[in-house]
C-alpha cells in the first residue's frame, strides 16, 4: 500500500472556488512539485467546439490507478507534465456542437473513450497519441471538448456518475474476458484484489454465467464480493499460497481466465492456478511490473496470453450493449465534490475502495 502521508496533494485555487461565471470554467491541472505532480484549480476560457467537435458539459469523472501514478510520476505513460487536465474517465452532456459533428444532438448523454482516437481495429500510434488524461488533457474539467469520434452514448440505466466509471477499468475487464478470452459459462475466472478492473471483470463474469473467483487483502470486502456474484474467494493476505485455494475452489481444474493486474507478486502464482488452454490477460502492476512470462509453464498447458491496453470505441460500444441487456450497475464505493478531488486521489492510495472512486461536478 502507499503511504497517504507521501502524497502531499495540495489544493491551489487560482481564482474564486465559487463557480463558473460567464464563458470561464474550472478545472484542474497538473503542476510539477518537487519530485512529483500537484492538483491545481484553474479558471479557463470556456473550449469551441471546432469542425466535428462535440462541447461535453462534464457531470461526474472516475479515478483510474494510472491517475494516481501520474500524480505521483509513477506512470511510465507520460501523462506527468504541467498544465496537463488529469482523468481518462469522465461522462456528461452534450451542450454544443462544432460544425459538421453528425454522430451526436445536443442534449445526448455521452462518456468520453479513454483514446480519443481509436475507433475500432487495431491500435496505432495515432491512437496512443490520444490517451485521455496522460497524452492529451483528460476530464476533471467543468466542460471538455472532444472529436466526436472519442464518445459514446452511455446506457438510458445508468446514473453520470455510473456512466463516468466505465472508459478505462470496465472496457478493460471487457476487452480482457470477451474480445480476447472468448468468456464461456461456466469458465472458472480468476480477479485479483477488489479495485476498479477486477470488480467490472466480476459482475461481467458472474453476468455471463461463469464463476469468478477473486482474491482481496480483506475478508470485509471478499463477502460483499460474494454478494456481488463471486463463485469463490481467497485471501491474499492470510494465505500467501492463495493459488492453491483458487486452484482446489475450481475442482483442480484450474481457471480459464486471468485478469493479471498484481503483476510482480502475482503473476508467477497466477500461472500456477491457471487450467489447460487458459488465457492470461495481462493488465497492470499493483506489486510492480512482472518482467517473466514461464513460457515453459505456458507451453504446458497450451495456454495464451495478451497483453491489453483498454480498448476501441468498438470495445467500450459491444460493452455498453452487454450493460444495457444485463441491466449491470457498476460498482461505486464513494464520490467526491470537485473541491474534493485531491481528497478522491488520496482515498484512492489507501487502497480502502472496493469498485470505483468518482467525482461529481
Ligand atoms: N493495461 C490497461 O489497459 C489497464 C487498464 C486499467 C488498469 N490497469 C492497471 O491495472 C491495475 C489495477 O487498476 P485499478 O484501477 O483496478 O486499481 P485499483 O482500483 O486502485 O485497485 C486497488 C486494489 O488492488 C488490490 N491490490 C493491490 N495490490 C495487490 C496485490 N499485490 N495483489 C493483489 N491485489 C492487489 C487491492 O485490493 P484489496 O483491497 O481487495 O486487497 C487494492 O485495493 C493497475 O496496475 C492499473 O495501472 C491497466
Amino acid at each position: 500500500m502507499i503511504p497517504v502521508s507521501s502524497l502531499a496533494l495540495i489544493l491551489l485555487f487560482a481564482s474564486s472556488a465559487a463557480g463558473s461565471q460567464g464563458d470561464r470554467i474550472r478545472q484542474y491541472q497538473l503542476e510539477a512539485d518537487g519530485g512529483r505532480m500537484r492538483l491545481a484549480m484553474k479558471e479557463v476560457a470556456q473550449p469551441v467546439p471546432g469542425e466535428s467537435e462535440v462541447l461535453v458539459r462534464v457531470r461526474a469523472v472516475a479515478l483510474n490507478r494510472r491517475d494516481l501514478s501520474i500524480l505521483q510520476s509513477r506512470y511510465g505513460g507520460g501523462g506527468d507534465r504541467e498544465g496537463l487536465v488529469p482523468l481518462s474517465d469522465g461522462a456528461g452532456e452534450v451542450i454544443a456542437l462544432g460544425p459538421g459533428v453528425t454522430r451526436f444532438q445536443l442534449g445526448d448523454r455521452v462518456a468520453g473513450t479513454f483514446f480519443e482516437r481509436w475507433v475500432d481495429g487495431r491500435r496505432t500510434a495515432e491512437s496512443n497519441a490520444s490517451a485521455r488524461g496522460g497524452a492529451i488533457d483528460g476530464m476533471l474539467s467543468e466542460m471538455v471538448v472532444s472529436h466526436e469520434d472519442g464518445l459514446v452514448l452511455i446506457p438510458d440505466h445508468l446514473t453520470f456518475q455510473e456512466a463516468a466509471t466505465l472508459p478505462c477499468a470496465a472496457v478493460t475487464a471487457w476487452n480482457a474476458l470477451f474480445t480476447h478470452g472468448r468468456l464461456q459459462p461456466n469458465d472458472f475466472v480468476l480477479l485479483e484484489g477488489t479495485g476498479g478492473v477486477s470488480i467490472f471483470g466480476l459482475q461481467f463474469s458472474s453476468a455471463a454465467r461463469a464463476r469468478p473467483i477473486i482474491t482481496s487483502s480483506s475478508d470485509a470486502k471478499l463477502a460483499t464480493a460474494r454478494e456481488l456474484g463471486a463463485f469463490g474467494t481467497a485471501n491474499y493476505r492470510t494465505n500467501a499460497d492463495w493459488q492453491d485455494e483458487v486452484r482446489s475452489l475450481t475442482g483442480d481444474a484450474g481457471v480459464a481466465h486471468v485478469l493479471e493486474v498484481g503483476g510482480e507478486e502475482t503473476l508467477p502464482k497466477a500461472v500456477q492456478a491457471l487450467g489447460f488452454g487458459g488465457h492470461i490477460a495481462l493488465i497492470g502492476g499493483l506489486s510492480g511490473s512482472a518482467s517473466a512470462l514461464p513460457i515453459r509453464s505456458f507451453i504446458g498447458l497450451g495456454a495464451s496470453t495478451t497483453a491489453i491496453y483498454v480498448g476501441s470505441r468498438a470495445d467500450f460500444e459491444a460493452m455498453n450493449d452487454f450493460i444495457s441487456e444485463h441491466q449491470l450497475r457498476p460498482v461505486i464505493d464513494r464520490v467526491f465534490h470537485f473541491e474534493e478531488a485531491p481528497a478522491a486521489y488520496e482515498y484512492m492510495a489507501s487502497e480502502s475502495h472496493l469498485g470505483k472512486i468518482v467525482i461529481e461536478l
